[in-house]
């Protein structure tokens, strides 16, 4: 007989058929009659419930069925009459694929700390949490290319080596085929990539944005998706080094219709989630964050805020002197740090915010210059405890306000001339965003930590798996 997943047996009526189950103890207990073993293959979070009868099996083989214990199953599919399951099998035969020595088997019954997990990153898939985080990253997956996929848009794969700075903040990880020793300088004491594999400088991308606007500007409306890397030696709850990000790009759209498109994005990537992981988000809800489920609810119900930039600092300094104190203080031109964020979403307007019209400062060469001279157009949206889930911005399109800017900011013309040259040939007005995958998730799951959504997180000192 084949193998059933145990998320359909858990569906099925066909009480009375033999089926196999295949996947890996989670617990065994019972007396000296029965015994009952929760196995999970992975389908779902639930557990299917195994009733072995003691006096059918021999004591030895039942003996390594121990917590992680691979085994395969065939039995009676029957009615539960335990609560919590419908349905379970009486076994009739049991294989064993493969122990786990509970002396040295690092997951056991009890729970685990997040921290102790992460040290076990090639097990802990096999966790009840981790179990359902990645069943939820995979569904988060599928909903954004069904929602591009449904508007139009084409998946447009865009390099990830690359020789461009798109963000233009010098956290590019290295690409060479050279060894230290081979790293020869030239006499101003730059480094020499003639010989290097590419001969010259490339780096791991931190954005697909500048390919993917080459591509808007022919297919119309495209999206990225796939990992990019930075090397900010930010240790923190929200920051990776290797993150995978997601970056639409429209032609002709101007930057109130890249924001509504933000909005409709995300609020469909919630709403997915709330169709389609039921379980494994009702298992996070009650195990870790029991407002969860509400949360995703009420922001897929509510309208985002959008104010400028210079709208926000005006509520952060009324904050401030009306006696809230925040660690990094508010001025016009500072670049917003997380408290000043959260303060908006979950303090002031207790939603969603789209904030825009940033100064020209903090921001990218490529962003659209307002005539005021001072702001550009670009949106970040904030979402409560994630801070900045999403940044983006409508392009300048033109040439010369282009090249200036770049000039301005230190972004050399011959590492760009290709991106330049669409200002040059048929340009028009586009808009584009990044989100944050693992942000996304963040939400989601209601994990606190960016590492635990990711399978194998990229930290500084942090490589191992
Ligand atoms: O705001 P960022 O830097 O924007 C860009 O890269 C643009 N090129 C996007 C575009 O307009 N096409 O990054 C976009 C998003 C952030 O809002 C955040 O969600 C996420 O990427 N992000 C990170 N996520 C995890 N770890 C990091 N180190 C991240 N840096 C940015
Ligand atoms: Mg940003």
């Amino acid at each position: 007989i084949s193998r059933t997943k145990i998320v359909d047996l858990c569906r099925s009526k066909e009480f009375g058929t033999i089926v196999n189950v295949k996947g890996w103890v989670r617990t065994r207990r019972g007396n000296k009659q029965v015994n009952f073993i929760a196995l999970n293959d992975g389908s779902t979070i639930n557990n299917m419930q195994i009733v072995v009868d003691l006096a059918q099996f021999e004591e030895d083989m039942l003996k390594s069925i121990t917590t992680g214990a691979c085994i395969s199953v065939n039995g009676i599919l029957t009615e539960s009459q335990g609560k919590g399951q419908s349905v379970e099998i009486q076994a009739k035969e049991i294989e064993i694929y493969g122990s786990a020595d509970p002396q040295t088997y690092p997951l056991q019954k009890k729970g685990h700390s997040m921290e102790f997990l992460r040290e076990i990153a090639h097990l802990r898939p096999r966790t009840n949490t981790f179990g359902a985080v990645f069943r939820m990253r995979h569904n988060m997956a599928i909903a954004i290319h069904k929602f591009f996929h449904d508007r139009g848009f084409f998946y447009f794969h865009t390099p990830i080596i690359t020789a461009s700075d798109c963000e233009g903040a010098g956290q590019m990880f290295q690409v060479t085929t050279m060894n230290l020793y081979d790293l020869k300088k030239d006499e101003k004491g730059s480094i020499n990539y003639d010989n290097d594999f590419f001969g010259k400088q490339a780096s791991l991308t931190v954005s697909g944005q500048l390919e993917a606007e080459l591509a808007a500007m022919a297919l119309g409306a495209v999206y990225t998706f796939g990992p990019t890397f930075r090397a900010e030696n930010s240790n923190t709850p929200r920051h990776l080094a290797e993150f995978w990000m997601i970056e639409p790009e429209v032609a002709f759209n101007e930057i109130g219709e890249n924001m509504q498109l933000a909005e409709e994005f995300i609020k469909y990537c919630v709403q997915w989630a709330l169709d389609n992981c039921k379980d494994d988000l009702q298992f996070l809800n009650d195990m870790f964050d029991k407002g969860l489920i509400e949360r995703l609810q009420s922001v897929v119900a509510t309208e985002f805020k959008r104010l400028t930039y210079t709208e926000g600092i005006k509520i952060l300094e009324n904050a401030m002197s009306s006696g809230h104190n925040f660690e990094f203080p508010v001025y016009w031109g500072v670049d917003l740090a997380a408290e000043h964020e959260r303060y908006l979403v979950e303090e002031y307007f207790k939603r969603p915010v789209i904030l825009t019209d940033y100064p020209k400062e903090i921001k990218s060469f490529y962003m659209k210059q307002n005539d005021d001279g001072k702001t550009v157009r670009a949106m970040d949206v904030l979402f409560p405890k994630i801070g900045e889930i999403i940044g983006g911005s409508q392009r300048e399109e033109n040439y010369d306000k282009l090249v200036t800017r770049a000039k301005e900011m230190g972004v050399p013309d011959k590492d760009i001339w290709w991106y330049l040259d669409t200002r040059r040939f048929g340009t028009a007005p586009h808009s584009g965003f990044g989100l944050g995958f693992e942000r996304l998730l963040l939400f989601v799951t209601g994990m606190t930590n960016i590492r635990d959504v990711i399978p194998f997180p990229r930290t500084p000192k942090n490589a191992e798996f």
